[in-house]
């Protein structure tokens, strides 16, 4: 039965251990035993791991793969995944391969602004508002000195600090829209830290003055919309080098161009076709400890910029050759964060041959064009369900305790046919009669 519990944090990790037994698992120890046996025999490991976040029962593992032969600007990498879907890693090597042979990804950086904005209200006249902005800038900047110090050393910094007029949204609501570079840490806390502090300084200055007392500051937080921290990927090749499936070059090429125009115009398809593009994208920002909520936030609003939901990718044909882009925006980091404390992202980062922030920014856009690339020419050539059902074969022979032997018989019969879990279980019972 649900229980009310305070100071459920104060409890020792065995005692929560306990609690849920007793409330959750019917006094049944077998659950106990799940969350102790992915503990890490290493204890000091198992506490960093502990610390990253409140009540830590476990360790929760995802597969930490690697999909080589990516060949991006004319250089090979091997890229770390950290994803659950079977046929995701199959994909994007399969699709690298394909991409090396044809000149690989050609990828750049568009732009890396972030944005933070300090929301407030003021009930006066806006020309005394903005007036007083300007006076007081110079101190907002001077007083995250202490925050922008570090940054600016390593390149970063605050670039803007506007004030907008938001009162056509809500009455008497304005905005300090700032903007950063943030190097190579993704800058979550620099940001935060600068904008509380502009909050603080903007209200301190205003109560000196008296027409500006009834600014009250709403909340001060950055944005994880950011259309304008973008990386692009590309693939081309000739038409004829395209062929697949029974399918030539120019069949293929035209097919393929209106299943992207079709995610571009159709929202159901969209959702589908960016959720494809993210299976790359995802698993690239796990593996290298970055954010994927806030990558996943902003890239959805970027989907939806011009207030229509549309596909990321754009595919076209000029003169002869196949043209397929990504645009993403991809709010990355090499530093900081996750990147400096988790012993597998700088194994990931190390895979990677350490790259800084904007080179991991076109790694990933190049893994989210390669996934795309991958799904569409499944879907418009054999279906999805062939190359997906081929990789979750172990999965259902896993979940059917198949032996190693009866494992390689089934791999064998069902390279030959089709897969389904109600074959694959019919044929294992077979087998075992
Ligand atoms: C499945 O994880 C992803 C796809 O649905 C993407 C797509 O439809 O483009 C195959």
């Amino acid at each position: 039965m649900g229980q009310y519990i305070s100071g459920f944090s104060k409890l020792s990790k065995a005692e929560k251990i306990r609690w849920l037994e007793k409330n959750y698992f019917h006094n049944n120890t077998e659950y106990n035993k799940i969350l102790e046996s992915y503990w890490n025999p290493d204890k000091k490991r198992q506490q960093l791991h502990d610390e990253f976040i409140e009540n830590t029962l476990s360790n929760f593992y995802m597969p930490f793969a690697v999909a080589p032969n990516f060949l991006i600007n004319g250089k090979f990498y091997t890229v770390p995944m950290v994803i659950e879907e079977s046929s995701v890693v199959a994909a994007a090597g399969n699709a690298a391969k394909f991409w090396a042979k044809r000149g690989g990804f050609n990828t750049q950086i568009i732009s890396t602004k972030k944005t933070g904005q300090v929301h407030f209200t003021y009930r006066g006249d806006k020309k005394v508002l903005f007036d007083f902005f300007e006076k007081i800038k110079p101190k907002l900047l001077d007083s995250v000195v202490q925050f922008s110090e570090r940054m600016q050393q390593r390149g970063g910094g605050v670039t803007a600090v506007e004030l907008v007029d938001k009162t056509a949204l809500i009455e008497n609501y304005y905005q300090l829209d700032c903007a950063f570079e943030t190097a190579d840490a993704m800058g979550a806390n620099f940001i935060n830290s600068c904008l509380e502090q502009f909050a603080q300084t903007l209200k301190a200055e205003a109560e000196k003055e008296g027409p500006l007392d009834s600014l009250e500051v709403v909340m001060s937080i950055l944005s994880n919309y950011i259309p304008d921290c973008l990386a692009q990927a590309e693939v081309r090749c000739k038409i004829s080098e395209l062929g697949f499936d029974g399918m030539d070059g120019t069949e293929f090429a035209e097919k393929f161009v209106l299943a992207v125009t079709i995610a571009q115009r159709e929202v159901s398809r969209a959702v589908t076709h960016n959720k494809g593009v993210m299976n790359g994208i995802d698993a690239v920002v796990l593996a290298t400890g970055n954010d994927f909520r806030a990558v996943e936030a902003g890239v959805h609003a970027y989907a939806a910029r011009t207030g229509k939901y549309t596909g990321l990718t754009q595919a076209r044909i000029d003169g002869d050759e196949f043209v397929f882009t990504l645009e993403i925006p991809l709010a990355l980091g090499t530093v900081g964060g996750l990147t400096a404390l988790h012993p597998l992202v700088k194994v990931a980062l190390t895979i990677l041959e350490n790259p800084d922030a904007r080179q991991l920014m076109q790694i990933t856009a190049a893994v989210g064009l390669a996934q795309n690339f991958a799904a569409v020419r499944s879907l418009i050539t054999t279906g999805i369900q062939k190359g997906h059902m081929k990789m979750h074969l172990t999965n259902i022979l896993n979940q059917l305790n198949a032996t190693e032997e009866e494992k390689t018989i089934a791999k064998a019969h069902f390279g030959r046919c089709k897969i389904s879990h109600k074959a694959v279980h019919e044929f294992i019972q077979s087998l075992r009669k």
